[in-house]
């Protein structure tokens, strides 16, 4: 094709234009339209941002190209919608010279600020099409969640004035989960994380973070002190003021993560477990993304501590048994016993869910508190790790989910993920910064495994592996499991025949990624899956591995199928990207 100019292509010559007054053509790739408009001539890629039908075929009328699937209008001149929903389409620059049409195909050198623009413009407006196609382009070079994800936290942490909800920590799991996913799959995990952001923030005020005192910073002992009595008697602003403080002077991170665990473990269980998990979420943010965004990320959490409900306040946590009685009794103990636990790092070796010690696992899933709390006390006496212990408790939780029964009522899924999400929570805490506060954490997490006993009850039978079975056809009959309702069971016996026949588990843990992101699955079911991952990854023993992948995959089953609506529109913006058709008469 003859160039003049390097990423100039002929595109037709003006008496074509002149003779039909509008032109398509195909020239470099790129499918254009060409319309003469007021003496310009103008060229405009032919397929409509939105779902790609043909620009052509629109109506132009007073500089405004209207496309006539769903009406969206364009400036002609620089292709700017006026439907933001649609996005704006891409022109180029035109040149007649010598009788002829010429195009400047170059691709803008900043395209990627375009795009980072892009998907700013996607979360502010809650448009999830553009949110998705700016992605796809932001992570067609490099695969990593990085710069999307970046973008997400610093939007969610700032415009949503609760601070970190849902929508941030569901993009935290999803960035999380990223390495285990098939490379296709990484841009649809961080799309669903971003639009569950966008739609956490949307119609919300914006948050102003306080700043810090001035002057000399009180030392992190005295900010921890005025930190907790802030929390204490729900005076967000006075705490938040303690962690931008304790920020601003350089007080080292695990200090300031001690600070946020002793806090929001004062009370029991606060919001069912939730603003726990919350700091967990993101302190793993700032291990992805730097503690230079420490500011605005850790002060969004802040509210949510002082505003929460405390289980104290429960019927469920006082009667028939004073549940937070016996907690408080044990709590006064953990000072002397912390000592002895710290000690004893290596949690494979000691741990107390190790075959011989199980009777301390059925202690946990039984139906004596004092009896739980009595038996964790003792592993600490006898110098268990603390993290071993909370990994313990972890799984403990992960078999209410891997034996809950399907004839309990559907919404009691819920509880059983809360109490699994909260003891994973304690559990990364302690690996990220032990202390003796955060250790009631596991005493909380073990009382509320208790009180879930009933989910139990009859409880679904664990499967066993079944022999001769091939590994190839299980992944697929997987997703196929997963397209009719309630498969909870026939779910979970694949996961363990599929681990069964010793092929790849990450071909397994990437499949159910793959399924969980099929689903318009809520806030919920990403938790469930996500923790399960992490407790797969840590766990020691195999037989407890595939128990978390079953807890996950019944938990995903039970939620599954949606209608599927955020896929629908992600293969929208995937084909729009790879430049398929969408639209066919
Ligand atoms: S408005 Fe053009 S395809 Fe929808």
């Amino acid at each position: 094709m003859p160039t003049t100019m390097p990423g100039h292509v002929r595109a037709a010559s003006l008496s074509e234009l002149e003779a039909h007054g509008q032109l398509t053509v195909t020239v470099g790739g790129h499918t254009l339209a060409l319309f003469r408009h007021q003496g310009r001539i103008h060229a405009i890629d032919n397929r409509c941002p939105h779902m790609g039908f043909p620009l052509d075929r629109g109506s132009l009328c007073d500089g405004i190209l209207t496309c006539h699937w769903h009406h969206a209008r364009f400036d002609l001149t620089s292709g700017g919608s006026f439907d933001l929903w649609a996005d704006d389409v891409p022109t180029y620059p035109v040149e007649e010279r010598d009788g002829a049409i010429w195009v400047d195909l170059t691709p803008p050198a900043d395209a990627r600020t375009r795009q980072r623009d892009r998907l700013e413009v996607g979360l502010e407006q809650e448009i999830p099409l553009i949110v998705a196609k700016a992605v796809l382009s932001l992570m067609e070079e490099r695969h990593t969640a990085g710069e999307p994800f970046r973008a997400g936290l610093a939007f969610g942490t700032r415009y949503r004035d609760a601070g970190w909800g849902q929508g941030l920590t569901m993009l935290t799991c999803f960035t999380n989960m990223t390495p285990l996913l098939d490379a296709d799959d990484r841009p649809r995990a961080l799309y669903q994380g971003l639009s569950a952001v966008a739609r956490d923030t949307a119609g919300r005020p914006p948050r102003f973070p306080v700043r810090p005192l001035p002057g000399t910073t009180p030392d992190a002992a005295t900010l921890k002190r005025w930190f907790r009595q802030f929390v204490e008697v729900r005076d967000g602003d006075g705490a938040e003021r303690c962690i931008v403080s304790a920020l601003r002077a350089g007080i080292a991170p695990a200090t300031v993560a001690d600070m946020l665990f002793a806090a929001v473990t004062d009370h029991r269980t606060i919001d069912v477990g939730h603003p726990l998990d919350f700091t967990n979420k993101a302190l793993e943010a700032l291990d992805a993304t730097g503690w230079e965004n420490a500011e605005l990320v850790l002060t969004s959490l802040v509210r949510g501590y002082a505003m929460a409900d405390r289980m104290e306040e429960s019927n469920a946590w006082r009667h028939p048994i004073d549940l937070v009685a016996i907690l408080e009794a044990a709590f006064e103990r953990l000072p002397d016993l912390w000592d002895r636990s710290t000690g004893n790092v290596d949690a494979a070796d000691v741990s107390p869910l190790a075959p011989r010690n199980s009777q301390f696992l059925d202690t946990l899933l039984g139906d004596d508190p004092q009896a739980i709390v009595d038996a964790l006390l003792a592993a600490l006496e006898q110098g268990h790790a603390a993290e071993a212990i909370a990994q313990a408790v972890a799984y403990a939780a992960a078999l209410r989910i891997a034996r809950f029964h399907t004839s309990n009522e559907f919404g009691d899924w819920d509880t059983a993920l809360h109490t699994f999400t909260f003891a994973n929570a304690v559990h990364q805490g302690l690996r990220r910064a032990p202390s003796p506060e955060l250790l009631r954490g596991v005493f909380d997490a073990a009382i509320s495994v208790y009180l879930d006993r009933f989910l139990n009850m009859p409880a679904a039978r664990l499967p066993e592996p079944q022999p001769g079975v091939q590994s190839d056809t299980l992944l697929a009959d997987l997703g196929a499991l997963l397209d009719r309702q309630q498969q909870v069971n026939a779910a979970a016996q694949l996961v363990v025949n599929y681990l069964a026949t010793g092929a790849d588990p990450q071909r397994l843990l990437a499949t159910i990624g793959r399924l969980l992101l099929r689903e318009d699955r809520d806030f919920h079911t990403i938790q469930a899956v996500e923790a399960a991952f992490r407790q797969y990854s840590l766990a020691a023993d195999a037989t407890q591995r595939a128990h978390f992948l079953v807890a996950a995959v019944r938990y995903l089953a039970a939620h599954a199928p949606t209608v599927r609506s955020q896929g629908q529109t992600y293969q929208i913006a995937l084909r729009l990207h790879r430049g398929d058709a969408l639209f066919e008469e």
